[in-house]
């Protein structure tokens, strides 16, 4: 049996609470089904009384690094779950649970359990587990069937390596056959993570969208070993999942990290057109946290870990410039443009335009080289490859023929 260590377990707080939100209708769901319209429960992310108890997404990883990895999963009822770990597939001697919210345990069908304090450069293997809770009654709760994924593997990043390498995808607008035919012209390199630059759909339905059309194509490509690092796009804010939307992942929002020589910073980009647009029926507030966030990039860029770091990577949908005269592009660049030349950043990668294309740096205007991913129809993909050591940073952007339609180099100051 395995032994539940002293590992601190944290769950995203917008995790947990959508876990507690979907467990209390669950709650409700058992005594009620019968009032609810099965589309509206399913859109709504209610388990399912009348399928089989299983795992429909996962397990799929993500991780700002620091030595954790959050491993996420859903399962189509309300579970008691919780994650088998340990040095090989052999000795899964570890166990950990998704965080405790008041000394409660998460009891949902979203689950994410982060592996905290991992060996730098360890590899770890894993098994996802999710026990069905069939009957939850006040004094006495009645457990189904247990279910279990593979036992898979993934590398903890060192973050003190020479080296990084990842690729970015974009704007891939609900056509999930795009990640694992790009991803497939990077076949055979060894990536620290992959990176979604926004957009990966066109607004947020319901759940299985999130499924079908991103969590699915992930799992199957690369996310069961290798961790991505999410940011959204504009599309990502819209339609009527889209206050659901970040339940299903441990992080989309503005953060910063350093891995290897490099000092990632990502910035939320919102909404492309001015926050009174009828189409946003006053229900949006972009100006405020692009104001938020370059209040905290004014910090970020004084910080010792951002002055510290040989290189400097700022990744943001919507491009601080080149991208039209819409509101939100209009807002990126008077916003965030001055602070990215005053902290002297070494590279910013976008996506949004959909046309591919490197722009060097300009002294009146983008003082850092800026490459654009374009999508999402054929002929117009990229996969942008990216490789930084402690003298220079690579970028190599394929087309979705494996053909070079930009590069650039960046060598140290
Ligand atoms: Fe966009």
């Amino acid at each position: 049996m395995p032994t539940i260590i002293n590992s601190t377990i944290v769950m995203k707080e917008h995790a947990l609470k959508a876990n507690r939100r979907s467990f209390l209708k669950g709650g409700l769901a058992i005594g009620g089904m019968a009032l609810l319209h099965p589309q509206k429960a399913l859109a709504a992310g209610i388990d399912r009384q009348d399928e089989n108890f299983k795992i429909v997404a996962g397990p799929y990883l993500q991780t700002n690094f620091g030595n954790s990895i959050s491993i996420l999963w859903i399962t189509n009822k309300n579970a008691s779950s919780w994650v088998e770990y340990g040095p090989s597939a052999d000795a899964l001697d570890q166990k950990a649970f998704g965080q405790s919210e008041l000394g409660l345990k998460p009891a949902g069908r979203i689950n994410c359990v982060t592996l905290n304090n991992l060996k730098p450069g360890a590899t770890y293997h894993y098994k996802i587990a999710s026990k069905e809770i069939k009957d939850f009654q006040p004094y006495k709760l009645t457990y189904g069937e247990t279910l279990s994924g593979n036992t898979e593997q993934f590398t903890n990043t060192d973050t003190a390596k020479d080296s990084v390498s990842f690729v970015m995808l974009n704007d891939i607008h609900d056509r999930p056959k795009s990640i694992p035919h790009l991803l497939g012209l990077d076949q055979g390199a060894k990536r620290d993570f992959v990176f979604f630059n926004g957009d990966v759909f066109d607004y947020q339905t319901n759940e299985q969208q999130i499924i079908d059309h991103m969590l699915i194509p992930c799992t199957d490509s690369f996310a069961k070993n290798i961790p991505f690092v999410y940011v959204r796009g504009n599309h990502e804010t819209r339609g009527k999942f889209a206050r659901d939307f970040s339940s299903y992942f441990h992080h989309v929002g503005h953060t910063a990290f350093t891995l290897g020589p490099v000092r990632f910073v990502i910035l939320d980009t919102g909404e492309d057109k001015e926050d009174t647009h009828p189409v946003y029926a006053g229900i949006v507030d972009f100006d405020a946290y692009r104001l938020e966030q370059a209040k905290w990039l004014e910090q970020e860029i004084s910080s010792k870990a951002f002055k510290k770091a040989p290189f400097r990577i700022v990744m943001m949908h919507i491009p601080p410039r080149y991208s039209g005269n819409a509101h939100g592009a209009v807002h990126c660049t008077e916003v965030f443009e001055p602070l990215l030349n005053k902290g002297k950043v070494d590279l910013v990668l976008s996506g949004h335009t959909h046309r591919y294309k490197v722009h060097a740096p300009d002294k009146n205007g983008n003082h850092y080289p800026l490459i654009i991913g374009g999508g999402p129809r054929e002929g117009t993909r990229t996969i942008t490859r990216i490789t930084a050591t402690k003298k220079d940073i690579n970028v190599s952007m394929l087309d979705d023929s494996g053909k070079e339609v930009g590069s650039y180099k960046v060598t140290k100051r």
